[in-house]
Parts: C-alpha cells; sequence; structure tokens
C-alpha cells in the first residue's frame, strides 16, 4: 500500500527508527500504510506483551490511548509516544474512575478483572487485566465459587458468562464500532454467500454472535481466516484488520459485516486518527509523550503483571 506520496514518509521513518534505536507498535485497526511502517502489529495482548519485553529506548504506539498508556506503565524507563493525543475509545470513555470506585463498593469480596481498554486509573483499581484473547482462561483459573466483577465491556463480558457458564457482574459499558452491526443485514449477506464463513469479534452485541462460525481477538480473527479453508469471510470488527486478512489471503474475499446505516461506522474514529504523517513527525519531534504518574504507575502495573504472567503459563 506504499503510495507515491507517503515513500518519503517511509524511508523517514525508517531512519528516525534507527537513530533514536525506537521500535513502531501497531494495532491492526490502524491504516495499512502505518500498518506497513510497523515493527510488530498485533492484538491488545500481543501488543503489551511486546512493549514489555522491548529493548528500544522508544516505543511509538500506533493505536488509542489505553495501548500507549498500557506500553508506559510496563516500561515507564522508555518513552512512549502515541501519534494523535486525542485517540481515545467509548469504551474506556465508558467507564470513568470515580463511578466504577463506587460500583466496586457496592460488591465487597468481588475480584475485579478488566478489559485492557479501560484507563490506567480504571486499571490502578482492578485485580486482573484481560484482553480478549485472554478473558475466558483467565476467568477459568479462578475457583469456582469466586464472585467476579467484569468491566468495562458488557458484551464481551455477557459472551465470557456464556462459555464458562459463570455470573459476573457487569458493568455497561461497550465499543461504538461493534455495536454497529445489523443484524437483518449480517443475515441477508450469509444469504448471498452461503458458503461465506461468518467471523466475528466478541465486542459484538450477543444477537451478532449467536450467528458466528468463529469468535475470537483480532490475532484470533487473522489466525482463522488463514487456516479455514473457506474462500469467503464476512468479517464484524473494525475494517483495518481487512488489511493483514488480505495481505496473508489474496486468494480469499473478506467482506466487512454491514452497519445499521449507510455509513461507514465499523472504521473506529479514534484508531483511524493516527496518520502515517502524525507517525513521522511524533517519532521526529518525540510528542506527543504519554506521561503517568509515578504512583499510578505502580498500582497499575499490578494487574496487568498479572495477566502476563498467567498468559505466559498458559502459552498465550
Ligand atoms: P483486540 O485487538 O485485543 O482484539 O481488541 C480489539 C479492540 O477493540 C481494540 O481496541
Ligand atoms: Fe475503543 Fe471500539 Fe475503537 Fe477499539 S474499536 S479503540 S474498543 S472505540
Amino acid at each position: 500500500m506504499q503510495t507515491n506520496v507517503s515513500i518519503d514518509l517511509f524511508s523517514e521513518i525508517q531512519k528516525l527508527k534507527k537513530q533514536k534505536n525506537a521500535i513502531i507498535l501497531a494495532h491492526y485497526y490502524q491504516e495499512p500504510d502505518i500498518q506497513d511502517a510497523a515493527d510488530f502489529i498485533g492484538d491488545s495482548l500481543g501488543l503489551s506483551q511486546q512493549a514489555a519485553k522491548t529493548k528500544a529506548d522508544i516505543i511509538v504506539f500506533a493505536g488509542v490511548h489505553f495501548m500507549a498508556e498500557t506500553a508506559k506503565i510496563l516500561s515507564p524507563q522508555k518513552k512512549v509516544l502515541l501519534p494523535d493525543v486525542n485517540a481515545g475509545c467509548s469504551l474506556a470513555d465508558a467507564c470513568p474512575a470515580d463511578k466504577f470506585a463506587a460500583f466496586k463498593k457496592k460488591y465487597p469480596g468481588h475480584i475485579v478483572i478488566t478489559y485492557v481498554n479501560c484507563s490506567a486509573e480504571i486499571k490502578a483499581l482492578s485485580d486482573i487485566i484481560c484482553t480478549s484473547s485472554n478473558a475466558q482462561k483467565i476467568v477459568e483459573t479462578l475457583p469456582k465459587d469466586q464472585k467476579i466483577i467484569f468491566a468495562p465491556d458488557k458484551n464481551l463480558g455477557k459472551y465470557i458468562q456464556q462459555q464458562t457458564g459463570r455470573k459476573m457482574v457487569l458493568w455497561d459499558g461497550s465499543c461504538m464500532v461493534h455495536e454497529i452491526f445489523s443484524l437483518k443485514k449480517i443475515i441477508q449477506l450469509k444469504e448471498k454467500h452461503p458458503s461465506a464463513k461468518f467471523i466475528a469479534h466478541p465486542e459484538c452485541e450477543t444477537r451478532i454472535l449467536e450467528l458466528a462460525d468463529y469468535i475470537g481477538s483480532t490475532t484470533g480473527l487473522l489466525n482463522y481466516t488463514k487456516k479455514d479453508p473457506a474462500k469467503e469471510f464476512i468479517v464484524a470488527t473494525e475494517t483495518g484488520i481487512i488489511y493483514q486478512m488480505q495481505k496473508v489471503s489474496p486468494d480469499k474475499t473478506f467482506i466487512p459485516a454491514p452497519p445499521d446505516n449507510s455509513c461507514a461506522c465499523n472504521d473506529c474514529p479514534h484508531m483511524k486518527l493516527n496518520t502515517l504523517e502524525k507517525l513521522y513527525t511524533c517519532l521526529r519531534d518525540e510528542k506527543p509523550e504519554i506521561i503517568l504518574d509515578n504512583s499510578l504507575i505502580e498500582r497499575a502495573v499490578k494487574p496487568i503483571r498479572r495477566m502476563l504472567e498467567i498468559s505466559e503459563k498458559l502459552g498465550l
């Protein structure tokens, strides 16, 4: 996808990376040019594992704010940059720290498992962080009688409840991108493409997930399309992942699941705030930089480390 206009930016970015001993980590929802410029592209778990182990001095995080924050919490001695500081997340915003602290108080004796899509303050109020690729396994490591609060994504929470048979107290948050899919249009599309597999991210609503042949994190979805013999896939998640799917399986067709209206609403407006040009200027000027209070880092790192330790033990 390297366009003529951006060719200089690609080589400038490579030069700067070398000079500054920097690494570019990009989420699958980033625009294709950014994915091409990245050293590592991944889902939230893969990206935090990379952020924890990199030897680079600078991490440029092409993703959204909570992801860059997580990298900073895991590697506080490194400079962590985010190409557009306004790249937020509707799910993280749906869980303000003061309201969550009050909610937690209502459920004494509950362990707090929190999806990584939340602010550093929420992480500091949590016992274990999870991502969509390890949430189910993390819940399954807990004793059967352990009471659980799961936040902030109610759709992922409902899916984990259904998979594990465990009742959890759910925070009422959701992702604006994954709640946009039209059940009716997906059914019509499946009828039009009867041999297509329908695959979905667990942030989608239950009624959408019920139709899916496979449910998984972005990495899970990508791997499924690599291995499955089907030639067509209807994909219910942010459209950025389709670039990698198509790259890895050029002979297969990927159809974005249709939203409820006519706009391109399954593009995450936050993720798409980052551009190749912003990636370049951010590496050149070393800003915007993620700055966090040390005491917040000390509190927030514990539940993230717990997630990484459990994931390592489970071979995730
Ligand atoms: P994963 O990449 O972990 O599947 O998460 C998707 C997402 O919504 C990130 O914002
Ligand atoms: Fe947040 Fe949804 Fe965008 Fe992911 S896709 S960053 S959960 S708003």
